[in-house]
């Protein structure tokens, strides 16, 4: 039952359990349900025809070379970018014509960092928790741990004009976090941080699984994907190559790792010019 006076946030869950009580199908039981979807600029399919599947409370590794089409693919699911063709599905909504509830859900941490440089780490964490319509109190509290977790707290009290590369990822990363989101995207999140930064970064990431949420990561750090991962799609020139688990994958096509899959399977490395 779903009354005005409830939160948002007790809202949107009661209307999923109900939507996915309903379809009654297992299909519905999927958190994200990608079809069809195609993306084109001009000439360009830069998501071409995707098909896929992310299951709720899984860690989906989204691995390829540069401008094989993730960010574009995660822009269209978080609703930055609108689709040419096909459809997707977040949490039993449709991303085109119910926008808000998806957006209530997700939490986004983008490829291009995007934070108010002229405010402290801290007013970038609280504006945009406020815009996710948190309590004050709540608020703080989510946001002074999050800080101190991530041994920000001195910086968090500085402009972000200041910041280096990898504190602007640091900051990008709780921003997507601050709202406790259920599902999150995390498009390249450690690119720039450095080898301390980032071994916490994947361990705070490894915990998100822990806390039952589904993450959508890109990463061209294949290890710790591999690592991470419950399961790996594997995209190229816009399409799904190939999807399993990251052992699945390099007992079929008999590599070593995620990178030699992706060689066997394209005659191509990931990282490629990186
Ligand atoms: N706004 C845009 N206008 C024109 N072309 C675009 C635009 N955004 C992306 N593309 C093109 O779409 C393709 C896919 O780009 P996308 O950024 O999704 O790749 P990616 O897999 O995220 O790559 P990377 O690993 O480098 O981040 C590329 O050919 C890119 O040049
Ligand atoms: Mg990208």
């Amino acid at each position: 039952m779903i009354t005005k006076e409830m939160p948002v946030e007790k809202q949107t869950k009661e209307r999923r359990t109900e939507t996915i009580m309903q379809a009654g199908t297992p299909e519905r039981q999927n958190e994200i349900v990608i079809t069809e979807l195609v993306k084109k600029f001009g000439d360009i399919s830069a998501v071409d025809g995707l098909n896929l599947e992310i299951r709720r409370g899984e860690m989906f590794g989204f691995l390829g070379p540069n401008g094989a089409g993730k960010t574009t693919t995660i822009s269209m699911l978080s609703g930055l970018l609108a689709l040419t063709s096909g459809s997707a599905q977040i949490g039993g909504f449709d991303i085109s014509t119910e926008s808000h509830k998806v957006k209530e859900l997700i939490g986004v941490c983008p490829q291009e960092v995007a934070v108010y440089k002229f405010l402290t780490g801290m007013e970038n964490i609280i504006l945009f928790g406020k815009l996710h319509g948190m309590e004050k109190q709540q608020l703080k509290e989510r946001a002074q741990a999050l800080v101190s977790q991530a041994d920000f707290s001195d910086a968090a009290k500085r402009r972000s004009k200041g910041y280096s590369g990898g504190m602007m990822r640091q900051l990008n990363l709780m921003i997507a976090l601050i709202s406790d989101p259920e599902i999150l995207f995390l498009d390249e999140p450690t690119v720039g941080m450095d080898a301390r930064a980032r071994r916490k970064t994947w361990e705070y990431i490894g915990s998100l699984k822990d806390q039952g949420k589904t993450v959508i990561l890109t990463t061209h750090y294949i290890e710790e994907a591999q690592a991470l991962s419950d399961r790996v799609g594997i995209i190229d020139y816009g399409e799904l190559v190939d999807l399993g688990t990251p052992q699945e994958l390099m007992v079929k096509h008999d590599a070593e790792d995620l990178e030699r899959v992706f060689l066997k399977i394209t005659g191509r490395r990931i990282t490629e010019g990186l």
